[in-house]
């Protein structure tokens, strides 16, 4: 069975969270997630599309997860990949997770694809 999830973020929305709560970022993504985040020009949009990955990969496996378990990487194309740990790699199993990211204005979306 393939399972799907998808989840959209208001960006400015975001930026104002990672104003507010710094302790935020440090919880929810990893040291390379925030490092390639925080090297981009407008970080806040590479945020939000990471947390939508989070609930997308969350709304697919219909369960709530840890978010700091589920850390977007990238290929050598920079195709977005996907690494799980804890439980929500037990619950994962040996399916595979694959994901799509986009954002424009003020709008991030991801939709993730467990097969
Ligand atoms: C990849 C590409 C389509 C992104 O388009 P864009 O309009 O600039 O940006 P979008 O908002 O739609 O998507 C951005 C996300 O695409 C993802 N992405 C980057 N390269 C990618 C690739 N080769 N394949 C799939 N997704 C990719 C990234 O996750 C990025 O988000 P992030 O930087 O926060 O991780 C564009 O850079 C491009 O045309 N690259 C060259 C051709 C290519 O590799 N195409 C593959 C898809 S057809």
């Amino acid at each position: 069975m393939t399972l799907l999830g998808t989840d959209i973020e208001q960006i400015s929305r975001i930026q104002r969270v990672l104003t507010r709560t710094p302790g935020f970022v440090k919880k929810v993504f990893s040291k390379a997630e925030r490092a390639y985040c925080d090297k981009r020009s407008r970080p806040a949009q590479h945020y939000a599309v990471r947390f939508c990955v989070k609930e997308a990969v969350a709304k697919a496996l219909e369960m709530p997860v840890h978010w700091s378990e589920i850390e977007v990487t990238h290929d050598t194309q920079g195709a977005p990949r996907v690494r799980v740990s804890g439980e929500t790699a037990r619950k994962l199993g040996r399916r595979a997770v694959r994901v799509s990211l986009a954002h424009a204005g003020d709008y991030a979306t991801a939709t993730a694809l467990i097969e």
